[in-house]
């Protein structure tokens, strides 16, 4: 039998690594997003059902896990690549840009919890969502996103003290830079991408690849003793501090 796996988010850089890296394993993927001409590109591409949903609203995230179920045939895991960057200091971000950050961030982790927690397999399964190593280190004009990421890692701790005689795993993966869209307005201005790559003591930016296979890492039921954790996938940023690098 093989496994199944729902990654919402699924239109992004690292979702559609995900997509391809599970799906290269010979596990089935079911997609969901709010962006459809994305979403629709890689599941013709990888051949896998999707729903078009807004990962912010409880409903629909319920939704998007229960049709998964349905459609696979029961569910192994879950992992949320839903995710926005804001890099400003705290007083100039507005209310409504901090509720932005709050809601894409951790209420799409949350929402997946609360639906997936009673419809992954009675047996059980394993969810990872996304921080960053941004809640770990102190990084300027980050205030935002590293609060909501901080928030996303003690969901991870509190749910998988929750659901442990369930069996159910909660890890999150908290990266350091990785050139995605998302990052573009760093990684493609060149005196921003050289100061963020020198806080990276590998000295270099991740790829969506290795943040992928980290992610399917944790989702697998291999790593059936791996719980509350997070894992820095990040050249090192989050716990290394990092000194001129010799050319
Ligand atoms: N790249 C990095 O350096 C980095 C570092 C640390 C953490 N992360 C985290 O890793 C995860 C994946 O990031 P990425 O780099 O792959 O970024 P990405 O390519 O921008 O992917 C993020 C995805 O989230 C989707 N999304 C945003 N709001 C949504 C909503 N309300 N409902 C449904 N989908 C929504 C976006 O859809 P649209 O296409 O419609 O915008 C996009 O497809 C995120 O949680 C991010 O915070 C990334």
């Amino acid at each position: 039998m093989s496994e199944n796996y729902l990654i919402l988010g699924a239109g992004g850089g690292i979702a559609n690594a995900l997509a391809r890296t599970l799906k290269g394993q010979g596990a089935q993927v079911f997609l969901a997003g709010r962006n459809q001409a994305k979403i629709e590109s890689i599941a013709q591409e990888l051949n896998s059902p999707f729903l078009i949903i807004d990962g912010t609203d409880f409903t629909q995230v319920e939704q998007a896990v229960t049709t998964a179920t349905e459609t696979l045939g029961g569910l192994d895991g879950a992992a949320n690549l839903i995710g926005s960057v804001l890099l400003k200091p705290a007083h100039l971000t507005s209310a409504q840009e901090w509720t932005g950050v709050l809601h894409t961030n951790l209420s799409s982790a949350f929402a997946l919890v609360r639906a997936a927690s009673t419809r992954l397999r009675p047996e059980g399964g394993s969810v990872v969502l996304m921080s960053s190593a941004a809640a770990e280190i102190g990084l300027s004009n980050h205030e935002a996103i590293a609060a909501a990421k901080g928030g996303i890692e003690a969901l991870v701790r509190s749910a998988a003290t929750t659901y442990a005689s369930k069996n159910l795993r909660f890890n999150a993966i908290a990266p350091g830079l990785v050139q995605t869209s998302l990052t573009e307005r760093v990684w493609n201005q060149p005196k921003a991408a050289e100061m963020s790559r020198s806080l990276h003591p590998l000295g270099r930016f991740g790829t969506v690849e290795e943040v992928a296979r980290a992610i399917q890492f944790l989702l697998s039921p291999q790593q059936s003793w791996i719980t509350g954790q997070v894992l820095g996938v990040d050249g090192g940023l989050g716990k290394l501090k990092s000194l001129a690098r010799p050319q």
